[in-house]
């Protein structure tokens, strides 16, 4: 029987609380009404330049991106949060034809937002779908016409927050669901100097630590979790190889925790963690080689000066 939404949170939950070493809560799980919003205020910060940097990539550029792929076209987005950026890239294909475009997202409410900030868009219908990644894919893919080709867009430097080796998977995924000549739009973001990264995952004013802890009030409140908020911090960690930001939550003090829906009682030892992100960074050719080996070729990449960020526009073989 298939499992539903809270059925197979309680069961990540409880795999990832209680896995022999390092605690771990899948990355996913931070976006329910609350954490979606919170990451929306996340991107206004000064010290996260990212989603800045990746809208005047957009804005600069979409008629040229777009202008390398033929016609007719549809747009599907993965984790499409509130579509803020994707205007551009929406108003560019509307120029030249009638499109549809399809917002593939886990939250509710950042669906609900996507939907309502673009839907005064003139010749775009909004088909939006409340799924996983690639579950949204394989249903765009199987409502497609014939002749059309389809762009995939997957900005934001969400593909930063799978390891190395299941981002290709994920990509190899995508590429499957694609016929020849379809593309993808990858964003990532790129290496740069450590006190940069470390301020843009751990601001002054403790947006991303509520960002953080809000995945732990989310039990809570979903799975009748008991976790103390107060005995737990936020702790953004530099890995320099891979280059990636860790987010963990680190318990203040020994506890136990009892989490009623998902079956469990977890003990955390003082200072031990849970691993709730990873944010890897790359140079500006690893979207090229991983697209490579993942069946795409290269069509373009554009880079944002201010704040190191690449999209490469990757087409399928
Ligand atoms: C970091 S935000 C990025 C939003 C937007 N793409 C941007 O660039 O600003 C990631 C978004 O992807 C959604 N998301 C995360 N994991 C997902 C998954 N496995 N399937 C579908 N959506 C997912 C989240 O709900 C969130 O809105």
């Amino acid at each position: 029987m298939a499992s539903t939404g809270s059925t197979r949170f309680a069961d990540d939950v409880r795999a990832g609380l209680t896995r022999a070493g390092q605690k771990s809560l899948p990355s996913k799980y931070f976006y329910d009404d609350v954490g979606s919003a919170l990451f929306e205020v996340i991107s206004l910060l000064p010290e996260y330049g990212l989603t800045r940097a990746d809208q005047r990539i957009l804005w600069r550029h979409a008629t040229a991106i777009v202008g390398r792929i033929s016609s007719p076209l549809l747009v599907a987005e993965l984790g499409s949060g509130s579509g803020r950026k994707t205007r551009a890239i929406l108003e560019a294909v509307a120029a030249r034809e009638a499109t549809t475009y399809f917002p593939i997202e886990i939250s509710p409410s950042a669906l609900a937002r996507c939907e309502r900030e673009l839907s005064h868009l003139a010749s775009v219908r909004i088909v939006g779908l409340e799924r996983e990644y690639l579950d949204g894919l394989r249903e765009v893919a199987a409502q497609r016409g014939g002749d059309s080709r389809l762009l995939v867009l997957f900005l934001g430097s969400s593909i930063g927050n799978f390891e190395r080796r299941a981002a290709e998977h994920l990509l190899r995924e995508v590429r499957t669901t694609l016929q020849p000549g379809d593309a993808l739009l990858l964003g990532t973001d790129l290496v740069k100097p450590v006190a940069q990264l470390m301020a843009a995952y751990d601001d002054p004013l403790g947006v991303t630590a509520a960002f953080n802890l809000n995945l732990l009030a989310r039990i809570n409140r979903e799975l009748d979790g008991e976790f103390e908020l107060h005995r737990f911090e936020h702790v953004a960690r530099y890995h320099p190889d891979p280059c990636r930001i860790e987010m963990h939550l680190r318990s203040c003090t020994r506890q136990v925790v009892r989490i009623a829906k998902a079956d469990v009682v977890i003990t955390l030892e003082e200072g031990e963690t849970i691993w709730t992100e990873s944010s890897h960074k790359y140079q500006p050719n690893d979207a090229i080689l991983m697209g490579r080996r993942t069946g795409f070729r290269c069509a373009g990449q554009w880079l944002d000066e201010e704040w190191p960020f690449a999209e490469s526009l990757l087409i399928a073989e």
